[in-house]
């Protein structure tokens, strides 16, 4: 029975279908026309639905965090990358257990994880491959010198069934608008010469460079020796993604529905949805804005503060006034997290909610 977005109960969230397709489809097209691979993180989404639809627009894979993530992709996907290290004897045999026709690869920095990785992959008797990460500005993860990341391919070559199958890093210190990365950028490029020319003078040339990120999406085709591209929050897209000019607002796909529940207090409306439906998530790479979220209809009215199930909407500058009982869409901060919140997501077709799916791959489904 299809019903319209106004009968849903809030706060839940939203997605456009249309935007959505739109958001998959540019992505795909950019892989194509650059001759990139594009293996969508799907720790956005946490759906295989959604990974199943980039997989047919000709995603080569899925990238992961989780182990969860990984299982539950596995369903639709056979080739997965887990872009995080494999510490632990728990994490490692879960990995090596997925089924034997999911290729998988896993990225690491420490011969702690190899050793972890390398004793589930014999127990399981599979092949992985290993990208090793290489710390290219972020300073997360990934080896600071080129030294210390030629000696860890060379103790995965050490270490059969596991392959040493590229290199990867992440490019989450880029963050800032689109028109002003071009120096970090820069900074990148001369980076993925060196480590390339550097790997393959010792005879381990890297079949894959693998990076990306929604912020530098556009720009990938410009980074040396990338093969392939990893965007996460491109499906959705969010607030700050589209501060930064990564996509357009009108390609933001997810928002929270929420209803007004007060505007006892003047200057404000309080709808019903609070940290516990948004987060509480910074915008990331902006000076500017501020807030919690902002309406889809309305950019300029934000979520000044929020309690866990309520949050504050600003009207100091607006004329605008909502009655208790409307509704209203936010588009949060940073979309991945408020996914993480929520069980099911609604999809429509203009006001009419035509589908729903559950975000399958959140938590992080332990079998105690
Ligand atoms: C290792 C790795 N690769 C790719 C991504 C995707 O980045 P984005 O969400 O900016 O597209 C992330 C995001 O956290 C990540 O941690």
């Amino acid at each position: 029975m299809s019903h319209t977005i106004a009968e849903l109960e809030t706060p839940i969230p939203v997605v456009d279908l249309d935007r959505l397709a739109r958001n998959l489809d540019r992505a795909a097209a950019y892989a194509t026309t650059h001759g990139l691979a594009l293996r969508p993180h799907i720790k956005t989404h946490k759906s295989p639905r959604i990974a199943a639809e980039q997989l047919k627009r000709g995603a080569v894979g899925v990238t992961c965090a989780t182990p969860f993530e990984a299982e539950l992709m596995s369903e639709v996907c056979s080739d997965v990358l887990v872009a995080y290290p494999p510490v632990g004897s728990a994490r490692a045999s879960r990995l090596a257990a997925l089924p034997s026709a999911t290729k998988l690869t896993v990225a690491l920095d420490s011969l702690r994880a190899i050793d972890d990785i390398a004793a589930a992959a014999r127990t399981a008797d599979r092949p992985i491959g290993v990208y090793v990460e290489l710390d290219l500005g972020m300073h997360r993860v990934g080896t600071p010198t080129l030294d210390e990341a030629i000696a860890l391919a060379r103790a995965v070559r050490e270490r059969p069934p596991l392959e040493f199958a590229g290199i990867a890093f992440y490019p989450g210190h880029v963050r800032e608008s689109v028109d002003q990365q071009q120096t970090k950028l820069d900074a990148l490029d001369t980076s993925l010469r060196a480590a390339i020319d550097a790997f393959d003078a010792a005879g381990l040339h890297p079949a894959v460079v693998s990076g990306g990120s929604t912020p530098t999406l556009w720009h990938t085709h410009e980074l040396s020796g990338v093969t392939e591209f990893r965007p996460g929050t491109y499906v959705y897209n969010d607030r700050t993604t589209a501060a930064i000019g990564a996509c357009a607002w009108e390609d933001c796909a997810f928002t929270v529905l929420a209803t007004v529940v007060s505007t006892a207090v003047p200057g404000q409306a309080v709808v019903d949805a609070g940290t516990k439906a948004l987060g509480r998530e910074p915008m990331r790479g902006t000076d500017s804005a501020d807030g919690f979220g902002s309406l889809l209809d309305r950019p300029d009215v934000v979520v000044k503060s929020m309690s866990e199930e309520h949050g504050i909407l600003d009207l100091s500058s607006t004329s605008w006034r909502p009655a208790v009982g409307d509704k209203v869409r936010i588009v949060p901060n940073h979309v991945c997290i408020v996914v993480h919140l929520n069980d099911v997501i609604a999809g429509l077709r203009g006001d009419v909610v035509e589908t729903s799916w559950p975000v399958a791959a959140r938590g992080r489904g332990y079998d105690l």
